[in-house]
């Protein structure tokens, strides 16, 4: 008896103890969950069930009585001054010659910039000599694209003269860096997307399609150039454009410590208009006039690239699409079952040479072809893509395009 009560005792202990612990660790952890599961489910209510973002167009006009930094000359772009062009090219998108099958060169059919930083030397020549090669473009698959880089200045002011007459130098060999006078920071990206959709409608507003990439991502050229084409060979599939791998419902973040932070003043909703990935989407030309268009009129104080964007496309009525070879911030599995289908992916700062080999061998081609070649492929997607845990890359949607 006496044993007995000394256990129930003993038992209640262990209870209260453990219901403690639980209670300390959901304390403990509540931020983590209000950060992941709350704020995404409060987001996700509002993107579907409450809003379709039309008060954007008016929240983030610019307030034209209060015209701060907006002297309403040309150079005032989205609130925020445009800068003036230390490295340009105004006619690289123009000339080039005749194509021997009676092909101008001047059709250009993508411009693609790349966002760089100063300081990467390295990333920017692997990409010369790799997928950004136009030589290649044209030579192999017979179309003109237009590979330019995209840049501010170096940050430290220390190193800035040192790094701008290097800059100079590769300029003179390569000719292929458009430099605009501001810091080049995270916090500056919106500057720089200025910047394309300024210089695009400047300089090459006759591109069919423009892509904006980072420069530590892989571009398939040869697939994207055949993904283009048939979307310029369909009736009005050239038009009104944006794909890339969406968000849907991404929550700002309002985590102080958060690179992506944002405040409440800057965006007060719980999420974000719908928005492709920053690493690397591409628009049509009729869509990169609207956005053009939008950052005149639009407030730029968004300071995230992306998320900017998907303000400006709200703004014009143009809402992007998504496709699964396009990989956002994930990196693609290395196999030629993936080199077959693959546009862009993530995280390429120093393999881009070996990729780039290994992603354009002819031999990639044979190995799915045919029947049995194709089931081989799918299989190996499926193995590679539609893991059970969480892996940054493609989705298993991809593993049956
Ligand atoms: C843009 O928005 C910011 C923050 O919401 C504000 O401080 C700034 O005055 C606005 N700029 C213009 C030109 O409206
Ligand atoms: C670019 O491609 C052309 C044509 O295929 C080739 O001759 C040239 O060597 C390539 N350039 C670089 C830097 O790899
Ligand atoms: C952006 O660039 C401008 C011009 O160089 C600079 O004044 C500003 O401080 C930069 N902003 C950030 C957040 O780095
Ligand atoms: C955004 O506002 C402008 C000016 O008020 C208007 O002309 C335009 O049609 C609006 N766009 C959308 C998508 O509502």
């Amino acid at each position: 008896m006496f044993v007995n009560f000394r256990r129930i005792r003993k038992c209640q202990c262990v209870q209260l103890l453990t219901t403690g612990l639980v209670l300390c660790v959901v304390m403990v952890c509540w931020e983590q969950l209000d950060h992941h599961v709350v704020s995404h489910m409060r987001s996700y209510t509002y993107r579907y069930l409450v809003n379709s973002y039309n008060f954007l167009n008016t929240s983030f006009a610019i307030n034209r009585r209060h015209p701060h930094g907006n002297d309403g000359s040309d150079s005032a772009v989205g609130g925020t001054v445009s800068y003036p062009y230390l490295l340009n090219h105004p006619d690289k998108c123009i000339g080039g010659g005749g194509g021997g099958d009676g092909k101008r060169r001047d059709d250009v059919l993508l411009l693609l910039f790349v966002k760089s930083s100063p300081e990467n030397f390295e990333r920017r020549q692997a990409i010369r000599d790799t997928w950004g090669n136009e030589s290649y473009v044209w030579s192999e698959l017979g179309e003109s694209v237009r590979v330019v880089f995209a840049l501010g200045v170096h940050p430290d002011a220390w190193q800035r003269a040192r790094v701008q007459r290097a800059l100079l130098q590769e300029d003179q060999t390569y000719g292929d860096l458009i430099q605009q006078d501001f810091v080049d920071t995270f916090h500056n990206l919106t500057t720089k997307l200025i910047l394309q959709f300024q210089w695009a409608h400047l300089h090459c507003p006759h591109a069919r399609f423009l892509m904006s990439a980072d420069d530590d991502i892989f571009v398939h050229m040869p697939n994207l150039v055949r993904y283009l084409r048939g979307l310029q060979r369909a009736q009005a599939g050239a038009k009104d454009l944006w794909v890339g791998h969406v968000h849907k419902g991404a929550p700002p973040i309002r985590r102080k410590d958060s690179k992506y932070h944002v405040p409440y003043e800057l965006y007060p909703w719980p999420s974000y208009p719908d928005y492709t990935a920053g690493a690397g989407y591409v628009v049509s030309g009729d869509v990169a006039a609207k956005i053009y268009r939008a950052t005149l009129v639009l407030n730029a104080s968004m300071y995230i690239d992306d998320v900017f964007m998907g303000i400006c496309a709200s703004a014009v009525g143009v809402s992007p699409q998504e496709h699964v070879y396009f990989s956002g911030e994930g990196k693609a599995p290395y196999h030629p079952c993936i080199y077959d289908h693959m546009i862009t992916s993530h995280g390429h700062a120093t393999d881009v040479r070996s990729l780039w080999r290994a992603a354009t061998d002819p031999a990639v081609d044979g190995l799915s072809s045919g029947f049995m070649g194709s089931l081989y492929c799918t299989a190996v997607r499926v193995m590679l893509l539609c893991r059970p845990y969480y892996q940054n890359t493609y989705s298993c949607m991809a593993a049956f395009a």
